[in-house]
């Protein structure tokens, strides 16, 4: 789809209390748009919307939710289809997790059903009619280069995120020609609060090369320029791009396995 001039009304975007969400948030909030903040963290949200009203003067709710319920998804669907109307949905919320499935903690599992794949359709099912009847709206749905890689050790992250990447290059195909943009954003490595959390505590970051990670600003200041060409799968940064390239060639699947494998075995992060 062909790129009109895209709205500049409120954006919902939810995991915004840090990493890529936060940054959706500086950088709309630059171009003067409306913000609807989602995340746990309450007093995260309040000190991100206090700086942003502060530096661009813009208006700014905060959402807190907690995705991987039922009552949280459906707290946030009731905002959506609430007024102000929200013409940017950025579905980010999102987590990691390592190991082997059978060795997995089984409700964090779940739990990541609920953020990546229900929440994810729930809040595009809430906006999307009142955006096709307005002929205007962006979705971004943030998912992952882990989409193109089933390895080992990350089962449910990486199936979730194809789930994502599948739903929105085929809400793009129904979308053609109603004014509503769709994105899949599909990043790589890169420096937010993602690899913090207690499953990640041996996971180095110096051992993946600076020239595989990118800052968050980059991610979001990439796919807003994407987003404004029209919908589709976007792949932020020629290394990522490589990567996923590489990821389709025969023998490079099977040595990931392989590495993947050997990682989570061989080292001390194994649980
Ligand atoms: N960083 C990377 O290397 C990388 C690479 C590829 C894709 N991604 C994707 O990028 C997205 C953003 O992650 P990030 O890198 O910015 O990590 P991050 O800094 O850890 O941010 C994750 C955000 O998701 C929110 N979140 C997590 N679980 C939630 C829940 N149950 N309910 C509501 N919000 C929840 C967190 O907020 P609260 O904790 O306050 O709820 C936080 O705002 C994720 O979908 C991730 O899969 C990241």
């Amino acid at each position: 789809m062909k790129t009109s001039a895209l709205p500049t009304g409120t954006a919902l975007i939810t995991g915004a209390s840090s990493g890529i969400g936060a940054e959706f948030a500086r950088q709309l909030a630059r171009r003067g748009q409306r913000l609807v903040l989602v995340a746990r963290r309450a007093e995260r949200l309040e000190a991100l919307a206090r700086e942003l009203k502060q530096v661009h003067g813009v208006t700014i709710e905060c959402l807190s939710a907690d995705l991987a319920e039922t009552s949280g998804q459906e707290l946030v669907a009731q905002r959506l289809q609430g007024t102000p109307p929200v013409e940017w949905l950025i579905n980010n919320a999102g987590f990691g997790s390592g190991g082997l499935y059978h060795e997995t903690k089984a409700p964090k599992q779940m739990a990541m059903i609920e953020v990546h794949v229900k929440a994810t359709a729930r809040l595009i099912r809430a906006v999307l009619p009142a955006m096709v009847q307005r002929r205007q709206g962006v979705i971004i749905n943030v998912a992952s280069i882990a989409a193109f890689a089933m390895v080992p050790t990350s089962a449910m992250y990486s199936s979730t995120k194809l789930w994502m990447v599948g739903f929105t290059k085929a809400l793009a195909a129904e979308l053609e020609g109603t004014g509503v943009h769709i994105q899949a954003l599909c990043p790589g490595f890169t420096h937010t609060e993602f690899h913090d959390t207690e499953e990640y505590r041996h996971f180095n970051r110096q051992v993946v090369p600076s020239f595989c990670w990118m800052t968050a600003a980059e991610v979001v200041r990439q796919s807003l320029h994407a987003v404004e060409r029209g919908s589709g799968v976007f792949i932020p940064g020629w290394f990522n791009r490589l990567m996923v390239l590489g990821m389709k060639m025969p023998g490079v699947q099977s040595l990931g396995k392989w590495y993947a494998r050997r990682r989570w075995h061989g080292s001390p992060s194994s649980p």
